[in-house]
């Protein structure tokens, strides 16, 4: 069966847009695949060096999210990074070959210096990044690496370090992951933009549904509808994203017919999204609860999983110390 690997940096609790960009597609991957999904808290620290221990927590957060949303250690392999050791020892041997120019040709790269300017990124670790990722790919063979669309050029830097790999050792020991990129539906965040923890914008997949109907109720809606009599657009409404989703394609035709003929309120429109979204996020967080109770201690929930991965990784460090000759 063909792998697939994929990994997130515990930055702290997931929200929905994570949901519909990101796990839903790797739940229904657990199915088809055999599948990898590891929390890279190096890659984390990258960034976020001054605070390891946020990371610690997060990570133990960021694991009950997946296993709340359906991620099945009976279907997939759930392990964390800095648990496997072998991570940094190809990621080491791969920055041997890894040309300087590469990362830092890298669009996230300067991207994301760019925009946490208020931060000091000039270590060593954060260029490297692309280095560990790929280490952390073809650590496992995986053929599919599920990303949204500003990783591809990570994985594209992935694949020329394989082949620059094989070229220089006379081997082939990896296999050249590709970038499995999915479609995700525009979710935008409560205010219209972009759905960020750091813009308070978003509805974390663990939040208190009171308080997800408070913020539902307020969502910016389209701003030529100041009142119930003004004809709206749905189409420059971010409530109506999150109905192309949620929603069926009845109510989305009653609520379009509504909203431009000024005969639906934006709260009636926004109750049927709370009745969704309830839907949706009710069984999630049962779960959760029930798994909060049961596990105290998520390293020794992951064990199993971990050894898998670890062993994994050391037979193909074996492959990989054996065409270097060391
Ligand atoms: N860079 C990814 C992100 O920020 C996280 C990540 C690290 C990753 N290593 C990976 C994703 C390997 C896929 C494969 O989302
Ligand atoms: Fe948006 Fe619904 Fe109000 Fe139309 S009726 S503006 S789609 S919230």
């Amino acid at each position: 069966m063909d792998k697939v690997l994929s990994g997130m940096r515990p930055t702290g609790r997931l929200h929905i847009g994570h949901y519909y960009g990101a796990l839903k597609n790797w739940i229904e991957l657990q199915d088809k695949y055999q599948c990898f999904y590891f929390v890279a808290d190096w890659h984390a620290l990258t960034t976020n060096y001054e605070n390891p221990e946020d990371i610690i927590e997060n990570r133990k957060q960021l694991v009950l999210d997946w296993l709340s949303v359906g991620l099945d250690p009976e279907k997939c392999t759930m392990f964390v990074q800095s648990h496997n050791i072998y991570h940094a020892e190809l990621s080491l041997l791969l920055s041997m070959i890894t040309p300087v120019p590469w990362l830092e040709r890298c669009p996230t790269y300067k991207e994301i210096r760019n925009e946490q300017s208020n931060k000091d990124l000039s270590n060593l670790g954060f260029l490297s990044y692309p280095v560990i990722q790929t280490a952390d790919i073809i650590m496992y063979s995986a053929k599919y690496v599920p990303v949204g669309e500003d990783q591809l050029p990570h994985i594209e830097i992935s694949r020329e370090i394989v082949r620059r790999f094989h070229n220089m050792y006379s081997c082939e020991v990896f296999e050249e992951p590709k970038g499995l990129l999915t479609e995700v539906p525009k979710l935008p965040g409560l205010d219209g933009r972009k759905m960020s923890k750091s813009y308070g914008n978003a509805i974390l997949l663990s939040e208190d549904l009171s308080e997800v109907e408070t913020k539902l109720k307020r969502m910016k809606t389209d701003t030529n509808r100041q009142r119930l009599s003004d004809p709206g657009d749905p189409a420059l409404c971010p409530v109506f994203d999150y109905h192309k989703v949620l929603s069926t394609e009845q109510e989305r035709a009653e609520i379009t017919e509504g909203c431009t003929k000024a005969s639906m309120g934006c709260m009636d429109c926004k109750k049927i999204l709370i009745k969704h979204m309830f839907a949706l996020l009710e069984p999630i967080q049962e779960r959760r609860n029930k798994l909060e109770s049961e596990i105290d201690n998520i390293d020794d929930f992951l064990k199993p999983m971990q050894e898998k991965a670890n062993l994994e990784a050391a037979s193909m460090m074996e492959k990989v110390r054996k065409a270097l000759k060391i």
